[in-house]
């Protein structure tokens, strides 16, 4: 989060990639920049970081959910792969860094799965690397709810059903990477807090092959099943930190039944790279704005400002403080809040006279006003990822990075 320089960088479009036909393109950056992030939920281009927090805040207060609509075709359906014709490597899937695995088709994609129990639907950013032609692999963390849908059906023994879009709406997109929370049996919460922030019902089809709600504008859909029993390596893969931090572990194989896209498809990229990295700016204002409410729903009052840095490192939030405790109260909050919650470092917890979204006076206020014996608090046994390049093992991971992963190239 940059507050007084707004980044502004391109979305880039490939099209003629070599070996594949003119028009199968692969576009990043959707989100990156102000001026798309406000494009996207519908407001005016011309705010900065604190401003569009403000605003977006304001704007999720009095957002009505709108129920999708259940349509019979769409241009997703222009082309169809059934069976033998089923080919990932059909499209220009790319390798985004020398050391990855394989080809990643999801980064900005968007994986939709349901609860086998309640019928409730997700819709969740959990990157994806091709194995073949007919099959593919998630990495999805743990407490993550599409993972927790995959893990219900293998308790049963069942296999999951899942879709994953691979090109699709910018909106989809920061509804897929948000922490949205579900709130009633067999409630599509994405597609409705679309349908919310548009003012329109999302169009979604009804997948062939497993009955998830497909969206009807998507440019690419992959769908299938992920299977217990049958497991290969994913990862490595650069990820947010800087790192090949993942390596690589056993994941269930996706088998992709069916393919679905439109004529000159257009595959949505996300890559990561070693930050300051402009791939998480969408993701660090949406954050912190639903950070605020979900503090501020808690019971903390005198809230000044929430901002996120580092991706999710490092929430800063200022407080005009009222009480002894106060500042304790918020940065616990901010640190378990479900915003907050996942994969945090550093809690800080500023005055109200500084600019949290200029993070030189945050600094100055660190360097100036923190006592380290007294004011700094260690809090262990958090939620933490398998991305984090310090922490050497994990059950969830079976990684043992000791010493670190390699690090990604610095940004040119
Ligand atoms: C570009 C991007 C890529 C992401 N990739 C992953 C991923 O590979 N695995 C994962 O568990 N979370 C990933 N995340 C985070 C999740 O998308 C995010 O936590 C989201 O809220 C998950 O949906 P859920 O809350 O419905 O589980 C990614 C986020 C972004 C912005």
């Amino acid at each position: 989060m940059v507050a007084k320089n707004p980044r502004n960088h391109w979305a880039v479009l490939f099209d003629k990639i070599k070996d594949y036909p003119a028009g199968y393109r692969v576009l990043t950056g959707i989100l990156n920049s102000p001026r798309r992030l406000a494009l996207t939920v519908g407001m005016e281009p011309k705010f900065g970081d604190r401003e569009f927090i403000l605003a977006w805040r304001e704007r999720l207060k009095t957002l009505q959910p709108v129920p999708p609509e259940l349509v019979q075709d769409g241009p997703v359906m222009e082309n169809v792969d059934t069976g033998d014709e089923v080919n990932l490597f059909k499209f220009p899937v790319p390798k985004w860094h020398e050391l990855d695995g394989g080809r990643y088709i999801g980064t900005g994609s968007a994986t939709i799965t349901r609860d086998p129990e309640t019928g409730w639907v997700n819709i969740g950013t959990y990157r994806v690397m091709v194995h073949d032609e007919k099959s593919c692999a998630h990495y999805a963390a743990q407490g993550k709810h599409g993972r927790m849908h995959r893990d219900k059906y293998f308790a049963r023994g069942e296999p999951c059903p899942v879709a994953v879009v691979v090109g699709e709406d910018p909106l989809l997109f920061l509804a897929s990477i948000l922490a949205i929370t579900h709130s009633q049996d067999g409630f599509i919460d994405e597609y409705h807090w679309i349908g919310g922030v548009r003012g329109e019902p999302f169009q979604f089809i009804k997948g062939p092959v497993t009955g998830l709600p497909i969206p009807a504008q998507a440019e690419i859909v992959l769908e299938g099943f992920s299977y217990p029993d049958k497991t290969k390596d994913e990862g490595p893969f650069g990820e947010w930190p800087g790192y090949y931090a993942s390596r690589h572990r056993a994941e269930p194989v996706m088998k992709v039944e069916a393919v679905y896209h439109r004529n000159n498809p257009i595959i949505c990229g996300a890559p990561p790279s070693r930050m300051p990295d402009d791939f998480t700016y969408a993701y660090e204002l949406a954050r912190a704005a639903q950070l605020w409410d979900e503090i501020e729903a808690a019971g903390l009052t005198d809230v000044c400002g929430v901002a996120c840095y580092q991706h999710r490192f490092i929430t800063v939030v200022s407080i005009k403080q009222r009480y002894g405790g106060h500042a304790r109260r918020a940065a616990m909050l901010a640190m378990h809040c479900n915003a907050g919650a996942f994969f945090g470092r550093y809690v800080i917890v500023v005055d109200d006279d500084i600019d949290v979204y200029d993070f030189d006076e945050v600094v100055w206020a660190l360097s100036t006003r923190v006592d380290p014996v007294k004011d700094i608090e260690i809090v262990q046994n958090c939620w933490e990822s398998l991305l984090d390049p310090i922490v050497p093992s994990a059950d969830d991971t079976h990684r043992t990075s000791h010493p670190p992963p390699p690090p990604l190239r610095p940004p040119r």
